[in-house]
Parts: structure tokens; C-alpha cells; sequence
């Protein structure tokens, strides 16, 4: 049995459908609150429903009963709710989480990441590092996987990347490289690793086929669909002075995502492919089907 925990989130609820296609079992960790469309969702391919909360060890206990596999992609970085804090969630619910997989026998978990940049801290990036060292000290058979930038997530428009409107925001001057990458691909590569004596115990990189600045980015769209974009630069001074002031956890981390992303951030995923060859989604890719709409 593989169970997913943040099955409603984006990664998630991919690494789902795929371990449902591919015909195999497959449990969902939801929570009471969590959308009912996307547990129905789940629901409909054929995927077992357990319903818990990291916070809540207890709940962790019975969904990690049977279970060979645990991918873990759950954040609460944009949870709206009271108490679903960073702390209880990221660094102690992630800690309840390898707990119960270690007391229920699990053979492989599967934890999803970010390197981060060393010169840069905040309050994501401290909880993913600890998690992350908690469970190479679990005695869990783990596999890390390091993600870089998703292209869904940061060239759309949740964060002012609006195709459709030929208009972005770009967080400071534009003109640092990127290793922009799909979901997708970070969904197969956690299964494949979790799937193969090759990914025991490893921490896996993966970002996209080429890096790329956000000005490059931009001209890919502009050729692609025609149109010049407007764009709105915000200042690495301001995002720095954003994070310094930030009033709570969640502000200073997406002060520090943003500013992550301002400094640039590349990586060499040839390593991984080695070991795990895949078809990289490409930022070209991507701007088709979203031009596509
Ligand atoms: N975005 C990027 O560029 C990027 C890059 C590298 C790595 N990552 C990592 O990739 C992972 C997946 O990202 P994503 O975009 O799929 O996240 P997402 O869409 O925000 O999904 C978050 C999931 O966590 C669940 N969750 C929140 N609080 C919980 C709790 N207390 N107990 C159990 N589950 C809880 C949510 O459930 P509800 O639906 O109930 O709220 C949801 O299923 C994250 O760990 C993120 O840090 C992201």
C-alpha cells in the first residue's frame, strides 16, 4: 500500500493519479477540512480515503497501518487556518508522520523538499531541513527529493506570472538563471525513486531541462503568443526589507521563497537522470499548453 499524505495539494493529488493508473493501491491522507470535490476526486479513482491530520499522531498511526510506502508532500505554507501553523505542520506533524511510518514498519519514505540557497533562511527552509534530518536518522529507508522552482506554481498566475493577460511580475532584476521545473516530473521521479533499490537512502535533485531567467522566460512566452508583457519588477532591496518586517512565519518564509528566487537557483538534475531517466518538461513545454489554455 502506498500512502500519500498532502493527496489534495498539487504534487500530491499527481503523484496519486499516477500511482492510480498505474494500478496500484494507493491511500489518501485528507483532512476533515479539505475540500470535499478533491476527496471525491480521489475518490473516483479508485483511491482509498483515510481521513487524519499531521498534527494529530494518532490519525497517523491507523493511516500508516499496511503501508510499504509513504510519499509525504503535505505543507501548510498555504493553509488560511488557525493553528496549521509551520511549526505544528512542516517541522512537528512531518515529525509525527516518520513516528508512525517508523512504528508501522515502513519500507520506503518518500519526502518531498527544497535545497534552498545557503544564503538565504526562513522558517520553510529551516522545518524542510529538519525533517529531512530527522529521517536519515529514523532508520526509515528514505528518499529526499530536492525540487526545484515549479514552473506551475511560479510562472502562473497565483503569483503574477498571467500569460493570458501578458503580464508578470518578476521578483528582483530578472536576469539570475532558474532550474524551472514541472510537478509532473517531480511526481515520476518520486515514485520511480521510491520504486527502485537505486533511490534507498538518497537525496535526489531535480530541476528542469535548462535553467532559464524569468527575461528569458518572458521573451519564450512573448515569441510563443505574439504579445509584448508588461511587466512589474519587485526590488531585491524591497524583498529583503519585506523579510526583515515580516510579522509572522508565513511572511518571512514567502519573503524568502521570493527572494530565493530573485538571487537565482540552478541545478545539474543530470545526476538524478542517470540513475533515473526522464523526460524533463521544458519552460518551451509549458508555455505551449498554457497559450494552448
Ligand atoms: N512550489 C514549489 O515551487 C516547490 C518547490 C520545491 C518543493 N516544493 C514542495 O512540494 C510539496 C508539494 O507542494 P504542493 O504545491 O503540492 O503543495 P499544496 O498544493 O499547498 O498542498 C499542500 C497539501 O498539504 C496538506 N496539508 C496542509 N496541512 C496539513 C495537515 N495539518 N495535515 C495533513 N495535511 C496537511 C493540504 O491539505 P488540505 O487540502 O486539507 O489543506 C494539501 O493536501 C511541498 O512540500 C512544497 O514545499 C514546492
Amino acid at each position: 500500500m502506498n500512502l500519500v499524505v498532502g493527496a489534495t495539494g498539487l504534487l500530491g493529488g499527481e503523484i496519486c493519479a499516477r500511482l492510480a493508473n498505474a494500478g496500484k493501491p494507493v491511500r489518501a491522507l485528507v483532512r476533515s477540512s479539505s475540500s470535499p470535490e478533491k476527496i471525491e476526486a480521489l475518490r473516483r479513482q479508485g483511491i482509498e480515503i483515510v481521513e487524519g491530520d499531521l498534527r494529530s499522531p494518532g490519525s497517523l498511526d491507523l493511516a500508516c497501518h499496511g503501508v510499504a510506502t509513504v510519499f509525504s508532500t503535505a505543507t501548510a505554507i498555504q493553509s488560511q487556518q488557525e493553528g496549521n501553523t509551520l511549526d505544528r505542520v512542516d517541522r512537528e506533524g512531518q515529525a509525527n508522520l516518520i513516528e508512525a511510518a517508523r512504528k508501522a514498519g515502513v519500507r520506503r519514505f518518500v519526502f518531498i523538499s527544497f535545497r534552498g540557497r545557503p544564503d538565504i533562511d526562513y522558517p520553510l527552509q529551516a522545518a524542510k531541513k529538519a525533517t529531512a534530518e530527522r529521517l536519515k536518522k529514523s532508520g526509515i529507508p528514505y528518499t529526499i527529493i530536492e525540487a526545484s522552482f515549479f514552473m506551475e506554481i511560479w510562472l502562473g498566475p497565483h503569483l503574477g506570472f498571467d500569460a493570458k493577460n501578458a503580464r508578470a511580475v518578476i521578483f528582483g532584476s530578472g536576469e539570475r538563471k532558474i532550474s524551472w521545473v514541472s510537478y509532473r516530473d517531480v511526481a515520476a521521479l518520486a515514485i520511480a525513486a521510491a520504486e527502485s533499490p537505486a533511490g534507498e537512502n538518497q537525496v535526489l535533485e531535480i530541476g528542469g531541462p535548462e535553467a532559464l531567467t524569468p527575461l528569458e522566460v518572458v521573451r519564450i512566452f512573448e515569441q510563443r503568443s505574439g504579445k509584448k508583457f508588461e511587466l512589474q519588477h519587485v526590488a531585491e532591496e524591497a524583498l529583503e526589507s519585506a523579510k526583515a518586517n515580516a510579522k509572522t512565519p508565513v511572511e518571512e518564509t514567502f519573503a524568502g521563497l521570493q527572494l530565493y528566487y530573485a538571487r537565482g537557483f540552478e541545478v545539474d538534475t543530470r545526476p538524478t537522470l542517470a540513475r533515473f531517466p526522464l523526460r524533463l518538461t521544458s519552460v518551451r513545454d509549458y508555455a505551449d499548453r498554457v497559450l494552448a489554455g
